[in-house]
């Protein structure tokens, strides 16, 4: 699946997040030595089907459920050690062996407790501008680490440090909770003793990931850096605010887990052969209600970390066509294909018109965002299941027809086509 010329090869969702990421990346995995996520923390949720059972992926790399493959958390991350060590422990309950096989880097940073007591506090005082977090901390902990006020892995092997730390950022914590007007009360001396303990089993796993990884590419072999959430959730050209707090485009990848940006040999962006978002925010495809309920309903679109509806819409080729070039895609997965079945009729927007002009890309500016219109296109459905297509000729011709569209419009090659949840429903083009 992975071309033999490409030894570093970034999976990035090109959407608004949940476009399939966990699926491609386990697929991928098979011929890869080393599965690194770069950025984002336990606000992701990557689902991976092995046979019967299925895996919900938060923060360890979706190449785990792989014998004898390399997962990597890199600086870039913000960890939450606490639900990583439930994460874990599930996943060794489940019959895998993964101590061994996990690296975190010194560098990343910590979300402890007092992060997701001001996410949902920040979010509770935006009121109707909220943004629809996941709850899980993410903005608080990049908050602290550009006000360089975070805590590290590194720190936890100095005890001393740790508690002068923790000393410091549960008081800064507390001072933000009481201006938001939350009565929640950070308790150090509860956070030090779960940190300590936590730390023993830490500690063991981490160190200088980028190092490993270099190392591991000098040697030949394979490496996929997976991207967390999408590009229009990235916080420089996503739909700010309503966003997440990194940066999730590929060119955040080598940055996140130490190595310089010369070794990506590809950039493989994942998109679903239509359009969801989870959380506030612009989704100019939406659906109206009954329509996206159908189509919610279709595509099983709930979200994997808060279970929360998926709003649901048609492709969206501007924001494919921006996350080409933002992200520098090499190719596209397309994701879903077979959720479009039963479907009549699948419209796909060609462009935006605004005003007077036609814009082939997103813009910047959300404030005229209630004026946009897509320009929609109409192409026949299919109306056959494409579950079983292994092959691009086993599709049905519209179906063809609909992805040489996506091509066309975007200027990308499709590279893998996914058809359903399983490892074998996937049809790799020119392979
Ligand atoms: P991620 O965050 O990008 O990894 O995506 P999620 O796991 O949050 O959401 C994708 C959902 O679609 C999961 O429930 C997957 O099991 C499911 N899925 C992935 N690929 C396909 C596919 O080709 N067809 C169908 N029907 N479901 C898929
Ligand atoms: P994966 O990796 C979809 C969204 C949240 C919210 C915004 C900010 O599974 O694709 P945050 O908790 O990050 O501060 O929330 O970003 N969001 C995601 N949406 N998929 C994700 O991850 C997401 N991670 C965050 O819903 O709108
Ligand atoms: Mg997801």
């Amino acid at each position: 699946m992975l071309d033999s010329d490409v030894r570093c090869l970034v999976v990035v969702g090109s959407q608004w997040g949940d476009e399939g990421k966990g699926k491609l990346v386990d697929v991928l995995a098979k011929d890869a030595d080393w599965i690194a996520r770069y950025q984002g923390g336990a606000n992701a949720g990557h689902t991976v089907r092995v046979g019967e059972q299925q895996y919900i992926l938060h923060q360890i790399p979706s190449g785990i459920l792989y014998p004898g493959k390399h997962c990597v958390l890199g600086n870039g991350m913000v960890l939450d050690p606490v639900t990583f060590f439930d994460e874990l422990d599930e996943l060794k309950g489940r019959g895998y062996e993964v101590e061994d096989r996990i690296l975190i880097s010194t560098r990343a940073q910590l979300v402890l407790a007092y992060h997701k007591l001001l996410d949902r506090a920040e979010e509770q005082s935006r009121g109707d501008a909220a943004i629809g977090t996941t709850g899980r901390g993410i903005g608080a902990a990049y908050e602290d680490k550009v006000a360089r006020a975070g805590i590290r892995v590194a720190d936890l092997s100095n005890r001393e440090r740790l508690r002068e730390l923790l000393e410091a950022g549960a008081a800064r914590a507390q001072a933000k909770l009481r201006a938001l007007g939350s009565d929640e009360t950070v308790d150090v001396e509860a956070l030090y003793d779960e940190l300590s303990s936590l730390a023993e089993r830490l500690l063991p796993m981490a160190c200088d990931v980028g190092l490993a990884l270099s190392r591991a590419l000098d040697r030949g072999e394979k490496v996929l850096l997976e991207g967390a959430q999408g590009s229009m959730l990235d916080v420089d050209h996503g739909t700010y605010p309503f966003v997440t707090s990194s940066p999730t485009v590929a060119g955040a990848a080598t940055t996140g887990v130490g190595l310089g940006p010369t070794v990506i040999d590809a950039v493989l962006g994942v998109v679903k052969a239509y359009t969801t978002r989870v959380g506030n925010g612009p989704l100019p495809t939406e659906l109206p209600p009954a329509e996206a309920d159908h189509l919610r309903e279709l595509g099983a679109e709930y979200g994997a970390t808060t279970g929360r509806p998926r709003r649901t819409g048609w492709f969206d080729t501007p924001v494919v066509r921006y996350a080409a070039r933002i992200n520098g895609l090499t190719a596209l997965a397309v994701s879903k294909l077979d959720v479009l079945d039963t479907l009549p009729e699948i419209k796909l927007a060609v462009n935006y018109r605004l005003g007077g002009d036609t814009l082939e890309e997103f813009p910047a500016d959300l404030s005229r965002l209630t004026e946009l219109e897509p320009v929609y296109e109409t192409m026949p459905g299919w109306r056959t299941s494409s579950a079983e297509a292994r092959r691009l000729e086993d599709l049905p011709a519209t179906a063809r027809a609909y992805l040489d569209r996506i091509s066309e419009l975007t200027g990308l090659p499709i590279r893998f086509v996914s058809v359903g949840r399983r490892r074998a429903q996937i049809i790799e083009v020119g392979g």
